[in-house]
């Protein structure tokens, strides 16, 4: 197989959009991507063919929707690798999937326990650690990030203690575009004891993962950044630790018993699955995996670096554009400022050429405040963009730059 963006685009109904009088050239998927026909098709296909609430009942509808439902978690095993579909939890969201482990295990962390993070992390993945900073005393360390945009490994192998609790750190940077050693970052860890949760929301876009390989204890991710729908993410976990969690929020089925005394939990996944699920989003976010898995995967990993190698070098040399982010290895996302600009302003007249880019925090101000930047702008590159629009961008901000020049 190779891959076809010409025949990857007209799955997108989006991507026929104009905007200010060009066509949408959509930079901004590392925020939110746009969805494919079979996603969009799934979803409505279940509100309109099948649909009641889950694992409840007994009559047709029911059964066919908890088939629906249990067969998008099996996807999802699939695409990551999992050893046993009992380690799929679907959330909310990669920030759900992080704040109910952090809840949950951070219910034994006593104070002086420490958790290390990184500088690069997104807010998603620093905050639920902060909230156990301001309840418990625990202690956050943040792993360095080297000028280039990479882990400090030095650094972080030094912070591994005897108080170390947890590693959360991010599979791949969603400012730096930069892919950490994961692997190296687990088997230190592991070395020491103490667990790992990867936060993959940008990293299961533009590679392979298998958690298995890369033995992490959770792993966790977005639907909305993997060409499905919001409202929908998954906390991969290892079945034994799973298990060692209490459960997150109580509600409707994630009891096995409950009385007036006493309450016994379910097993995992529905231990954590309070309440009525997100069940169209996730058969939406199971579409999105079947179609991705009917795509070449290494092909679209060999386009992406194609797109951010264009535009790299179209502006290499040029000095008015600083980028942020150049380790080697790095994924498909451009971060950067332009002299003399506010990030905003550059987005609003990239916009006015129909390119969609975003700019501010990205939900990463400690790794901004390491850039000695309060903003910056990104473009992130999806498997639907072309060269030409590569191209396009890269022409809309030679134009955007005489408006500071
Ligand atoms: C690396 C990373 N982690 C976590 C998140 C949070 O994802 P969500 O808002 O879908 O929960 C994002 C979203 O931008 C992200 O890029």
């Amino acid at each position: 197989m190779s891959f076809d963006v010409a025949a990857a685009r007209a799955q997108f109904p989006i991507l026929q959009r104009r905007i200010n009088g060009h066509p949408l050239i959509y930079l901004d998927s590392g925020a939110s991507a746009q969805k494919p026909r079979a996603v969009i098709d799934a979803m409505s296909g279940a509100m309109e063919g099948s649909y009641a609430n889950v694992h409840r009942g007994l009559h047709t509808l029911a059964n066919e929707t908890t088939d629906a439902y249990e067969r998008a978690r099996e996807s999802v095993r699939r695409f990551v690798n999992a050893a046993e579909v009992n380690e799929i939890v679907f959330t909310k969201g990669a920030t759900e999937a992080i704040n109910l482990v952090a809840s949950s295990f951070g219910k034994r962390l006593t104070a002086g326990d420490e958790i290390i993070v990184s500088q690069m992390e997104h807010h998603a993945n620093i905050v639920p650690w902060h909230f156990l900073r301001a309840a418990k005393g625990v202690v956050l360390r943040f792993t360095p990030v080297l000028e280039n945009g990479a882990l400090d490994m030095d650094a972080y192998r030094a912070l591994l203690g005897p108080r170390t609790r947890m590693v959360a750190v991010t599979h791949m940077s969603n400012v730096l575009g930069t892919v950490n050693p994961v692997a190296e970052i687990i088997q230190a860890a592991h070395a020491a004891g103490v667990p790992v949760l990867l936060d993959g929301c940008q990293a299961i876009v533009h590679m392979p993962v298998d958690v298995q390989a890369l033995d992490a204890d959770f792993y966790v991710f977005s639907g909305h950044k993997l060409y499905g729908p919001t409202g929908i993410g998954v906390l991969y976990g290892k079945r034994d630790r799973l298990l060692d969690l209490p459960p997150y929020q109580g509600g409707g089925e994630m009891i096995r018993t409950v009385t007036e005394e006493a309450i016994t939990y379910a097993e995992p996944p529905h231990r954590f699955e309070a309440g009525t699920p997100a069940i169209i989003e996730a058969i939406g976010l199971g579409a999105a995996i079947e179609w991705l898995e009917t795509l070449d995967r290494g092909a679209i990993v060999a386009h992406e670096a194609g797109l951010l190698d264009r535009v790299t070098e179209r502006l290499d040399g040029v000095n008015w554009i600083k980028v942020i982010g150049q380790a080697p290895g790095k994924g498909a996302i451009f971060a950067f400022n332009m002299q003399g600009a506010h990030a905003h302003d550059v987005a609003q007249i990239l916009d006015r050429y129909g390119v969609a880019v975003r700019a501010g925090t990205h939900c990463a101000e400690p790794l901004l405040r390491r850039f000695g930047a309060t903003s910056s702008v990104r473009a992130s590159f999806a498997l639907y963009n072309s060269l030409e629009e590569a191209d396009a961008f890269v022409d809309a901000l030679h134009k955007a730059q005489t408006f500071f020049a």
